[in-house]
């Protein structure tokens, strides 16, 4: 039997390896070997509590406010040993994170094929977002299988010469996740926000992690939410804030004593997704929530001057406004008091999958190993 091995260390890779890890251990015809490299941790916990992963090995490579270099290279020296032992016939890395780069780096030194999942997102702008953008485009250089999430993915990946037959376009795994997980009702576990989802106030759900956004501009993120809590007294802004000392530094002293601010730890998957849908706006810089929140017909604002992720502003939901203080402040005043502009945003659009992307990657990693067949691609 096939030994597969995903890899995987942050939140956004945790809960979008989850529908394939399950579908792969569900399946007879894989051993399936999860690896984290603990990049994140807690994040990276709560996600594999929800989904009921236990991971078989785990590099625990985090450090507090650890360097790009110091996560590649723990990763790729604790995965230099275990190939060694495990000896994969293939491993699947999701992504553009510093732990998605160096898993296929240390799987292509092996001669282990490389199944990269969400292949083929570009921004065109190496720095922007950093290092994602590079290393997404590394992986590529490098992977044996494509899946491409979207028909626009796919081809940014034959426009850099990518061969057609190793491409295949799957859907995103996140929209598995989500649509497993967003009815579930789980209850917060913070009172403030139970007391919150019955009160029927209107919600402006925020987070920001983006290492180009840290310092100034996040500072600035931060001011604007400020004033927007005082201008729009019967609004809540939750701000779940992400385990990154650099980010709370930035954002919490301009809204601390906010009486209409809630800040919490991040989030659980499951808490996510049900504030996510109890949400008026979205104000954000993550990618993740980028594909979430149009397929629950959330108007975002995305806090970058670019994104890898043009189907949704195709789609109407999605408005690129950049971090300018003055920026977020009229556009989520736009958003909060333009009934019509409201409404021209708020459309539950799912260009991102259709909840069967798993299935799509199973299936094309049994043909890569020669056991299986590829079945229809997400249209
Ligand atoms: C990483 C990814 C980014 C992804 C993001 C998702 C890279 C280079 N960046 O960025 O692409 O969008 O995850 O959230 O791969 N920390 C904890 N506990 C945790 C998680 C983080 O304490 O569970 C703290 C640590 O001090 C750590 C810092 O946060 O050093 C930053 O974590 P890191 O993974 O380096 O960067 P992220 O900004 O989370
Ligand atoms: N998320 C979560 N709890 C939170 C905030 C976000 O579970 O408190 C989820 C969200 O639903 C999305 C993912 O985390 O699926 C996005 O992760 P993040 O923004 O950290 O990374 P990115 O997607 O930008 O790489």
């Amino acid at each position: 039997m096939p030994r597969v091995m995903p890899i995987f260390g942050t939140r956004p890779e945790a809960i979008k390896m989850a529908p394939i890890v399950i579908a792969l251990q569900e399946s007879a015809e894989f051993d399936c070997i999860v690896t984290v490299t603990g990049q994140h941790r807690e994040m990276l916990d709560q996600v594999n509590e929800l989904f009921g992963i236990v991971p078989d090995h785990d590099l625990n490579i985090l450090q507090q406010r650890q360097s790009l270099s110091a996560i590649m290279t723990r990763t790729i020296d604790g995965l230099d040993k275990l190939f060694t032992e495990a000896k994969p016939d293939a491993v699947i890395v999701q992504g553009d994170t510093t732990t998605s780069t160096a898993g296929a780096i240390a799987a292509f030194y092996h001669g282990i094929p490389v199944v990269h999942v969400e292949a083929g997102l570009r921004s065109g702008n190496l720095l922007s977002p950093f290092p994602e953008e590079a290393n997404r485009k590394i992986t590529s250089q490098i992977a044996s299988l494509h899946l491409a999430p979207t028909s626009i993915s796919k081809a940014n990946l034959l426009a850099e010469g990518i061969s057609e037959d190793d491409i295949v376009v799957t859907g995103n795994t996140v929209i598995d996740a989500l649509l497993t997980t967003v009815n579930k009702h789980i209850p917060f576990s913070d009172p403030q926000l139970e007391e919150l989802a019955e009160s029927g106030r209107r919600i402006l759900l925020v987070t920001t992690h983006r290492r180009e956004n840290q310092g100034d501009a996040m500072r600035g993120v931060a001011r604007a939410l400020a004033r927007i809590a005082d201008a729009e007294p019967e609004l809540t802004i939750v701000l779940p804030v992400h385990r990154n000392p650099v980010v709370r530094e930035a954002v919490l002293p301009a809204i601390e004593g906010k009486g209409n601010v809630i800040v919490t730890e991040p989030l659980a998957y499951g808490e996510f997704t049900r504030m996510l849908s109890l949400s008026h706006v979205v104000l954000t810089d993550s990618g993740g929530v980028q594909e979430e929140a149009p397929s629950l017909g959330k108007p975002v604002l995305v806090m970058r001057d670019n994104t890898e992720r043009p189907e949704a502003i195709h789609a109407g939901t999605v408005a690129l406004i950049g971090t300018d203080e003055e920026r977020i402040v009229k556009e989520v005043d736009r958003l909060l008091n333009e009934q019509e502009h409201f409404d021209a945003m708020a459309n539950a659009v799912n260009p991102y999958g259709d909840g069967k992307a798993a299935q799509r990657t199973v299936a094309a990693v049994a043909e890569l190993l020669g056991i299986g067949k590829r079945i229809d691609s997400f249209n």
